[in-house]
């Protein structure tokens, strides 16, 4: 064997006269990133080991053999004890041939098993476990988000469209409106759940095997199962071995929850700065600057907001490597692992790292109610006025925008203008007009469900905690 080429025994005996180069070998090796399988793997290869002992090709010394050799092994992954070997290309092979050296057994394991249905199947148990941990992550920043409104429940700010002041909401109306967006990510991750929880185990490398395994078997013992308990095995050999819908789901709705951090981190950016200055980041949230000693940036909203780039990222590789594969497995599909990967971690850490900011971040009332108080956010309830008074919206839109003009003109707010000046635009107004500009009756009138009025905002909030309880 010549210095530039390794020997792999495993895949490549019988068929093969010399090892590949060792520039093949890094090129094409993923054990570097896809070892993060091996508790998957291992798993996965017991209950392998458990239906061949049932259907009489292992006997049950042998696969008491293989089990316990795989108990081992995985102690010593555990452990850092394990020696990984890129000749030996992936996970799957690694452990293989681990075992084949502690037992002679093992030499049975991946009887009618292909690495094209093993890793199928290694990856959809780990997705299961990452989207219940995401899950789990997104339910810790929903209550983050309750708890900030609600101990900040009288709170008001200016809600904004175009960046503009629009009208006045409670802090916690905007806040639960990220509540509702994660809801909808929960629900997407709990629904790409179901997809990802079918057995591909049995299809082989494309078209399943002449010998008569136990699907059900290794589907149940692996969890994957229905409601009703049933197990649930893929139907069709070639799908199974070539299917990765289901990791473009996940990225999906890892990529729209991404967007969603993203916005809140713009949104909690903007009120850190001194212009808005509605929140205060604790220093453990924040980063202060090399050259300039005064500053105190929120780095951990900047960074999850440009880490959502990397998850939108990950979703197009995905949906590129995919494109214009034909059937069934190639091995294109060794890349989806890493932007799998990333997006897992990513979306996983920004959720925690944002649950954790918020829990740390505290309002600045006093401004708060300042930006919100500026009565010129009531214009559009002084137009309400005027339709209850039996004046059409498009004239009432029109009229306030007379009103608003005017006051622009004398240089005062909305509220200051006397009755008089509103008679002089239109002599439908009168004293009980100005009475819409008592900011507190005008949030008990956004009674609407889903609106921002005091009781409806109450109401949601207590929806959520008990949503929320125990979560
Ligand atoms: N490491 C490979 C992957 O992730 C496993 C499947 C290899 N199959 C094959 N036919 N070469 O895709």
């Amino acid at each position: 064997m010549s210095a530039s080429k390794s020997s792999n025994t495993v895949s490549r005996s019988g068929r093969f006269s010399e090892g590949p180069a060792l520039a093949v070998q890094s090129f094409s090796q993923s054990v570097t990133f896809d070892r993060r399988l091996w508790k998957h793997d291992i798993i996965g290869s017991m209950a392998h080991a458990r239906m061949l002992q049932s259907i009489g090709v292992l006997s049950e010394t042998e696969c008491d053999a293989i089990v316990r050799g795989l108990e081992e092994i995985g102690e010593d992954i555990q452990q850092d004890r394990f020696e990984w070997s890129q000749e030996l290309e992936d996970v799957h092979m690694n452990i293989e041939s681990a075992l084949t050296r502690r037992v002679p057994a093992g030499a049975k394991l991946h009887t009618a098993r292909s690495r094209n249905d093993q890793v199928a199947l290694d990856m959809r148990m780990w997705m299961r476990d990452e989207i219940l941990d995401l899950m789990g992550d997104l339910r810790g920043l929903q209550n983050s988000l309750v708890r900030l409104g609600d101990r900040n429940r009288t709170v008001l700010i200016p809600g904004y469209t175009h960046l503009q002041r629009a009208q006045p909401v409670y802090l916690a109306h905007h806040l639960l409106a990220y509540v509702e967006m994660l809801e909808r990510d929960w629900l997407r991750f709990r629904d790409a759940f179901d997809r990802v929880n079918v057995c591909p185990l049995g299809s082989g490398a494309l078209a399943g095997s002449t010998l008569k395994l136990d699907r059900e078997m290794v589907a149940r013992e692996l969890g994957f199962v229905d409601l009703d308990d049933q197990p649930r095995v893929t139907r069709n050999s070639m799908d199974a071995v070539s299917d990765r819908d289901y990791m473009v789901e996940f990225c999906s709705a890892a990529a729209l929850c991404a967007i969603h951090l993203s916005r809140l981190s713009e949104d909690l950016i903007l009120w850190s700065s001194a212009e808005f200055g509605f929140i205060r980041i604790a220093d453990a949230y924040t980063t202060g600057s090399s050259l300039m000693p005064q500053k105190k940036n929120p780095d951990m909203a900047e960074l999850t907001r440009g880490k959502s780039g990397r998850v939108v990222g990950n979703l197009m590789a995905m949906l590129t490597l995919l494109k214009g594969l034909p059937m069934t497995y190639n091995r294109d599909m060794q890349e989806d692992k890493e932007p799998l990967f990333d997006t897992a971690d990513t979306l996983g850490s920004s959720l925690r790292i944002m649950a954790g900011m918020i829990d740390h971040t505290s309002m600045e009332v006093a401004r708060c109610q300042q930006a919100a108080s500026d009565p010129a956010l009531l214009a559009t309830d002084l137009a309400d006025w005027l339709v209850e008074e039996g004046i059409a919206f498009r004239e009432a839109h029109h009229l306030v925008g007379a009103v608003v003009g005017l006051a622009e003109s004398k240089r005062c707010q909305l509220n200051e203008l006397k009755v008089s000046d509103l008679k002089q635009i239109d002599r439908r107004f009168n004293r009980r007009a100005l009475e819409v500009f008592d900011i507190k009756r005008a949030m008990e009138r956004r009674c609407m469900t889903g609106s921002p009025g005091v009781r409806e905002v109450a109401k949601q909030l207590k929806h959520w905690k008990k949503q929320l309880k125990g979560k």
